[in-house]
């Protein structure tokens, strides 16, 4: 069956990963990405795709109902793969309303248009709402604590992750009230290119490669899990096709590492990788700042469900993923090194203390 796809926030790290994906995979199916171009949003991400016949870019905010309505019925959207959100733990400390607004009005807005969609044309069985969320919905982990399942209660502590947990709730509650196809994802950390500056990984090679010090936060030994996002895109493929509506499925890398342990990896790497080191030892920039306020200390997932039930695993190592991901910084200057705009320096002057 052919599907007809309506990706928001596909200008994005992930979004803009998974449109590349699917426009590779399924090449004849329609494509069409709604995307506001937030500073998180990047239409460069998308470079080349312009170019094919099934595939649109449109510049909305997923609050406009009335874009939505349009988008949904002229195009004949079945499937919606949604991504838009604010997405960045610090910038919710510093300013949790845009994440209120997006990530919970925005996704309610979202639902509304998708359920008179659906009802509208009667109830379609192919139709689908993806629901891309985090872990760290689930909270923080003590270090013996068995990892984040389907069936752990939700318990966020940041802005971030409470207005991703009221998002998930109503989707869910949509599934519940109305019967609307709905599938939620929980996903780790990911990691890979075309991943906004500030996030730690991009954040430690573009600094290491412009000679800056490399930020990590408190004692360094917070947990994530960290998965490829190529992976977290062909898990994604896989719950579109064969998930089932109302479930939820973890997704993760079963890759738990401390903080420092990773920046200590990037930092090996880049000086075996980068002839023109402005500091090497690259380690030597490391420099342990005041720690992340309410700092989640541990997160891991269990994916057992996804692997079993719809024989989804990942492909890529750690090791692997960050060799790619190093060597992509490496040679895409041209594509960070706009981002680094006032913008940017204004929030890194706000939210680091050395
Ligand atoms: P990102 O910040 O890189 O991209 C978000 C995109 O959404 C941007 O292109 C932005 O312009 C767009 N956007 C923001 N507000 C919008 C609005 N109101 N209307 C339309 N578009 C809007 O985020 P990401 O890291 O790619 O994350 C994508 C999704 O995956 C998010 O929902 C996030 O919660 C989830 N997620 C991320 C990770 C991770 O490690 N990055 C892990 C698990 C889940
Ligand atoms: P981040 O990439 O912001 O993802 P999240 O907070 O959603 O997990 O951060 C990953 C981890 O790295 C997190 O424990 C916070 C830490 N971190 C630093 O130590 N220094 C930094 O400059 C950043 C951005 C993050």
């Amino acid at each position: 069956m052919s599907r007809r796809l309506l990706i928001t926030g596909g200008a994005g790290f992930i979004g803009s990963n998974f449109v590349h994906h699917w426009c590779q995979n399924y090449p004849s199916e329609r494509v069409v990405v709604l995307d506001a171009l937030t500073y998180a949003g990047n239409i460069a991400n998308l470079a080349g795709l312009e170019k094919q016949d099934n595939f649109r870019f449109v510049q909305g905010n997923i609050c406009d109902r009335s874009l939505l309505n349009q988008l949904l019925e002229t195009e004949n959207i079945d499937t919606i793969a949604h991504f838009a959100a604010e997405s960045h733990v610090d910038r919710s400390i510093l300013g949790p309303g845009a994440f209120v607004e997006t990530n919970v009005v925005g996704t309610y807005t979202l639902l509304e248009a998708f359920r008179q969609h659906w009802q509208t044309n009667s109830l379609p069985t192919n139709y689908r709402f993806l629901h891309v969320s985090t872990d760290e919905v689930y909270g923080s982990l003590n270090p013996n604590d068995p990892p984040f399942s389907e069936t752990t209660p939700y318990s966020p502590n940041s802005p971030y992750s409470a207005s991703k947990a009221g998002s998930d709730h109503l989707v869910h509650a949509y599934h519940h009230t109305y019967g609307l196809p709905t599938i939620i994802t929980n996903c780790s950390n990911n990691y890979g290119p075309y991943q906004f500056p500030e996030k730690l990984i991009p954040l430690i090679c573009i600094n290491t490669l412009i000679g800056k010090r490399l930020p990590v936060y408190g004692d360094g030994k917070n947990v994530r899990d960290w998965l490829y996002v190529g992976d977290h895109c062909s898990a994604l493929d896989v719950v579109i096709h064969r998930g089932i509506p109302g479930e939820t499925y973890n997704i993760g890398g079963n890759n738990e590492v401390e903080n420092i342990n990773l920046v200590q990896m990037l930092c090996q790497l880049m000086d075996e990788l980068a002839p023109n080191l402005p500091v090497r030892p690259a380690a030597n920039l490391i420099t342990f700042v005041k720690d992340r306020l309410g700092h989640d200390r541990r997160y891991a997932i269990d994916a057992t469900k996804i692997q079993t039930q719809l024989g989804w695993t990942p492909s890529v190592t750690v090791a692997e993923g960050l060799r790619l991901t190093v060597a992509w910084y490496l040679t895409h200057e041209n594509w960070w090194k706009p981002l680094l705009s006032q913008e940017y320096q204004a929030y890194y002057q706000k939210n680091y203390v050395f």
